[in-house]
């Protein structure tokens, strides 16, 4: 296929915590599946991260993590772009001006901002609160056909459609109408303690969430630890959302569907269910872990990465910044 014709792929992760399997699974997983078919830009959204307390040097080397991770996982710095966000200033303007076309009724059903302000109160930022209109705008100033995600971020790539589609009725065409493509069995990793929750990587307890950079041991132990049920048959069913979830854990690893794992391991027990799948994530993470330690070594690597990433993003958002500004009626200089 030819690259022109290529369709554009959108997505990020916010450096605001290390990352998980959920985040691997869901997201990244299916971004290095996609390389070949996209013209793809995968960001650091650290402007994200920033709408809750972050330290400071904390959040500098999270960035640099988050895009050796990219990289380690497989994702061609040369065939995608892997940007930081706030390289690119386009986005922060972008995201005043479609500030002007968002209503507070839609932000307000959002609801990953009804569960963030309700735990936080009043004192929620208001960046937390318009959060899905920056990210409206990082969708946006691509002309993205497609954004890549977990089932958790539907919602707000719902929204950054409804956004285009206003302004494009308003102004005539401008951007391109994205739309969500939510993984298979990785697009909800659930929360090994409790798995009606999807696993987070802002729970207090640690046995809740495997690291993408857990160790071999550590993620043996999690996966020992995970709740299941007293039905002691490996099935795929609601009522058994412990196993499910590590049902759909090897099944989004291994690429054998959900239906051919409960056959295998029909009439056996948890034990060896259990230690197949902890054997099965340890074989897929040691090697990204082996390559994110060495990237992490060669950080004039990295920074090269960033940089030449950051002027190709630059070039494309500041297009499609001017064309909106242009048809609001701006004056251009
Ligand atoms: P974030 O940083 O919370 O999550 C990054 C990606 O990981 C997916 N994910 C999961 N998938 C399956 N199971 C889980 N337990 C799980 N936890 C996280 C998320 O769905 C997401 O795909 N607002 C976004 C970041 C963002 C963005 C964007 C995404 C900013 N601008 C533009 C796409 C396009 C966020 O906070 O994701």
């Amino acid at each position: 296929m030819e690259k022109e014709n290529k369709k554009v792929s959108f997505s990020g992760i916010q450096p605001s915590g290390d990352l998980t399997i959920g985040n691997y699974l869901g997201a990244i997983k299916n971004w290095v599946s996609m390389q070949k078919d996209y013209e793809s830009f995968y960001c650091i959204v650290d402007l994200h991260a920033i709408t809750v307390r972050q330290d400071p040097k904390e959040l500098r080397s999270r960035t640099l993590k988050n895009l050796a991770i990219y990289i380690a996982s497989g994702l061609d710095p040369v065939k995608n772009t892997l940007f930081i966000k706030s390289h690119v200033p386009a986005h922060s303007e972008a995201a005043w001006l479609l500030n002007c076309f968002s209503y507070t009724g839609e932000l307000g059903r959002m609801t990953q901002f009804k569960d963030k302000s309700q735990k936080i109160g009043e004192s929620v930022s208001v960046g937390l609160f318009t959060y899905p209109v920056l990210m409206a705008a990082d969708i946006l100033l691509y002309n993205t056909n497609v954004v890549p995600v977990g089932n958790d971020q539907k919602q707000h790539v719902e929204l950054s459609r409804d956004i285009a589609i206003r302004f494009n009725n308003l102004y005539g065409q401008t951007f391109v109408v994205p739309e969500p493509l939510i993984a298979g069995s990785g697009a909800r990793i659930m929360d090994l303690q409790n798995p009606e929750k999807k696993m987070s990587k802002s729970v207090e307890n640690p046995n809740a969430y495997i690291l993408i950079l857990d160790s071999p041991n550590i993620i043996r132990k999690k996966i020992n630890r995970a709740v299941t049920d007293d039905y002691a048959e490996v099935r795929y069913t609601e009522d058994q959302p412990g196993i499910s979830n590590l049902i759909n854990i090897l099944s989004t690893i291994t690429n054998v569907s959900q239906e051919d794992i409960v056959k295998r391991y029909e009439g056996l027990g948890y034990a060896g269910f259990k230690s197949d799948v902890a054997e099965a994530l340890v074989e897929e993470l040691a090697p990204v872990q082996n390559r994110i330690k060495e990237l992490l070594d060669d950080k004039s690597y990295l920074e090269k990465i960033y940089s030449e990433s950051a002027e190709k993003a630059n070039y494309i958002a500041n297009k499609t910044l001017r064309k909106m500004q242009k048809k609001i009626g701006l004056v251009l200089r």
